[in-house]
């Protein structure tokens, strides 16, 4: 059908039916002839749309801010800002904890179908709540100086939305009790002890410790560290599964960070490298695992300096993934298996589609629902060659 109708940002467009979830968490509509990406949606409601982008040819995005047709899976959020307009943080408040990992399944799926061509029947696994209300979690959050107090940003906007009475419902721990005009903070907890950092001294900020594996870790306030507290246990877990360490043999952690997955390496008696663009990281993964060497630097132009002949390779790319090159390089070290650590479904499917083009195959992948109340889902792909299994 042509396109017709000349849409402007702010304006209301529906009644339209939202068919199904998107990567990024938007529901799929389509209004006069074009899809629009709906936030604030439940996949099988009828709703109005207050459009929010029309900068693209082939779509527009837009907020839900009249459900018609309700789900049998929308719930009543429980933080006021978490809908249209609201905070940029909880895009999945409004439906039920279940369907949010029924949602996040069907991404995950379509994804490593589209991309990588595989036939995933796996779930996403409840983790870390165990009671699944996935409130009271976050152990870093940025907060937001708003006037004299404290917001979160809003979606994809340095606007800062201010922060209601009852707080934020995912954060484990508040803002800094102040008096008088705030600053920005980053404040990092691991539930019992709580380190805020100004954002004009990230630099001088001290670290805080974090135990996974049966171990501390020192993890600056502002660095990389997975965000749910029982996160890093749960990757670490999984890793180990899929990769069957034996001792004695070896194993490169590629965006190594402060050194979570090479430290449980190394306690399962391993020869471990690692590798982090993060300088202060490194710092801290040499006290955290003296026992392995670390490398400060990019792991694109690190590869070729790590040993040849490594045994088990993990890969804990940032949301882009690890990419052709370096998903070339580290198949050209043939280890016996490689553990893929993933906050993107989409960047995972491509890199496992690389993989497969070099004769790998995924043996296993899990998702794991560490970030409750949003679209975000984490998975861990186990590779080997394909001939191994056959
Ligand atoms: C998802 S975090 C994983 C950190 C660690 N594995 C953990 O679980 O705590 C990704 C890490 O990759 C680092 N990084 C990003 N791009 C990089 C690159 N090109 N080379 C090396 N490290 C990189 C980031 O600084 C960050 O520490």
């Amino acid at each position: 059908m042509a396109v017709t109708q000349i849409v402007e940002p702010g304006e209301l467009i529906g009644p339209v039916n939202v068919d199904r979830i998107a990567h990024g968490g938007h529901g799929v509509a389509r209004h006069d002839g074009r899809v629009v990406f709906v936030r604030h949606a439940v996949p099988g409601e009828q709703v109005m749309v207050r459009v929010t982008d029309t900068s693209h040819d082939r779509y527009w995005s837009g907020d839900a801010v009249t459900v018609l047709m309700a789900s049998e899976h929308r719930v009543e959020p429980g933080c006021v800002i978490s809908g249209p307009g609201g905070c940029g943080g909880c895009d999945f408040q409004h439906i039920s904890p279940d369907h949010q990992r029924e949602l996040k399944r069907q991404v995950v799926a379509e994804q490593l179908d589209r991309l990588a061509g595989l036939d995933w029947d796996g779930i996403v696994e409840e983790g870390p709540t165990g009671a699944g209300d996935g409130v009271a979690w976050r152990t870093r959050t940025r907060w937001f100086g708003a006037g004299e107090a404290w917001g979160l940003r809003a979606h994809h906007s340095h606007r800062v939305v201010p922060l209601p009475a009852e707080g934020c419902q995912i954060a484990l721990a508040g803002p800094p009790t102040t008096s008088g005009r705030v600053a920005d903070v980053t404040l990092a907890s691991d539930g019992s002890r709580t380190e805020t950092i100004d954002d004009v001294r990230v630099s001088g900020t001290s670290p805080v410790v974090q135990r996974a594996d049966g171990r501390d870790h020192w993890v600056a306030a502002d660095g990389f560290w997975q965000v749910h507290p029982r996160a890093a246990d749960i990757l670490v877990a999984a890793v180990i599964d899929g990769l069957q360490p034996e001792v004695g043999e070896r194993a490169v952690d590629l965006y190594c960070g402060v050194g979570l997955f090479a430290g449980a390496l190394d306690a399962r008696g391993l020869k471990v490298w690692g590798v982090e663009a993060g300088w202060s990281a490194i710092e801290l993964a040499r006290r955290n695992v003296p026992g392995a060497t670390f490398r400060a630097g990019r792991v694109e132009r690190s590869l070729a300096k790590l040993p040849a002949d490594v045994d088990l390779v993990v890969l804990d790319p940032p949301r882009k993934g690890a990419r052709r090159p370096v998903m070339e390089a580290v198949l050209a070290l043939a280890p016996r298996r490689i553990a893929y650590v993933a906050c993107d479904p989409s960047a995972l499917a491509r890199d496992l589609a690389i993989a497969a083009e070099h004769g790998w195959r995924a043996a296993g992948i899990r998702a794991f629902d560490l970030f409750p109340m949003t679209h975000h889902v984490e998975c861990v792909a186990v590779l080997e060659p394909r001939h191994r299994s056959q």
